[in-house]
């Protein structure tokens, strides 16, 4: 048994879709969540640059004592696969999305068609194939960068007839249609706020798989591997923080959150 939080990290609101999931499977954990709102976005940024962002997020949340610490965005999940983010981190348990996204895509999938969508760097990396034709030697795998899918959740786009939004859905998700996967990973942890939408242009045969919620799924199948599922019987307790204005933070959280939040937001800063 630990007692100790669960810490998860974005660039801004995108992996507060692991936060929702989490709190839904593991509601008496404690919680808490950076979101380095000040530097958002990450996905447009170089691979240094994106791994030294990592870093000091990383070591921001080991100030609060965390017993497992999880990176809830796909560009960082991507970057630590091949640079080492985790090197002075001193937390055993950890993990990024893009193993546990890959591994929900490759068990839905039915025609071995696999679409994944992400930040620019994300899908440069080629982060989700490589996992999953390890996993699936003969799965063809679709890759995209959509660009304007975080700035337009971050600024509250996210409604089914939002016409910006749906504008540059349908331009990203033509090519998901026409090479016809039948599954669709949003391996920016951003983009489950957008799946209304999504699931209207893909049809709703097309799965879809967020990134940020395979990850919670794949949090308390290791809390409990490991023993370290608190032990409180009371709703655990969710600090959020921010690297930019607490307020434009908090209204987002409101607008995007699924349950209602009674969460404690507070603006930190990092050390750089
Ligand atoms: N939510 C993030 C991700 O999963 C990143 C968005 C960004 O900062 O570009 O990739």
């Amino acid at each position: 048994m630990n007692n100790s939080a669960i810490g998860v990290f974005d660039s801004g609101v995108g992996g507060l879709t692991c936060v929702d999931e989490l709190r839904k499977l593991m509601p008496n954990e404690n919680i808490i969540y950076l979101g380095d709102t000040a530097r958002i976005p990450y996905g447009t940024k170089s691979k240094h640059t994106i791994y030294s962002y990592a870093k000091q997020d990383i070591a921001f949340l080991e100030q609060h004592d965390v017993k497992m610490i999880l990176v809830a965005c796909g560009t960082v999940s991507s970057v630590m696969m091949s640079m080492p983010v985790f090197e002075d981190s001193t937390t055993e348990l950890k993990s990024g999305v893009v193993l546990p996204a890959a591994h929900a895509a490759c068990a839905a999938t039915k025609n071995k068609r696999i679409g994944v969508i992400g930040t620019s760097a994300t899908i440069k990396s080629g982060s989700y194939g490589k996992v999953m034709h390890e996993i699936m030697s003969d799965v063809k795998v679709v890759g995209m960068a959509c660009p304007m899918f975080v700035p337009l959740v971050e600024n509250g786009y996210t409604a089914k007839d939002c016409e910006p939004a749906r504008f540059f859905a349908n331009q990203y998700l033509e090519i998901m249609k026409r090479e016809q996967v039948d599954t669709l990973i949003l391996g920016c942890t951003h983009y489950p706020h957008l799946s209304e939408l999504i699931s209207d242009i893909m049809g709703t045969e097309v799965t879809l798989i967020s990134s940020g919620a395979e990850l919670a799924k794949h949090a308390l199948k290791t809390l409990s591997y490991n023993d370290a599922l608190c032990g409180r019987d009371c709703p655990g307790e969710l600090e959020l923080y921010c690297t930019d204005s607490e307020e434009l933070f908090r209204e987002n959280v409101q607008k995007l959150m699924d349950t209602n939040i009674n969460a404690k937001i507070s603006k930190c800063t990092l050390k750089f």
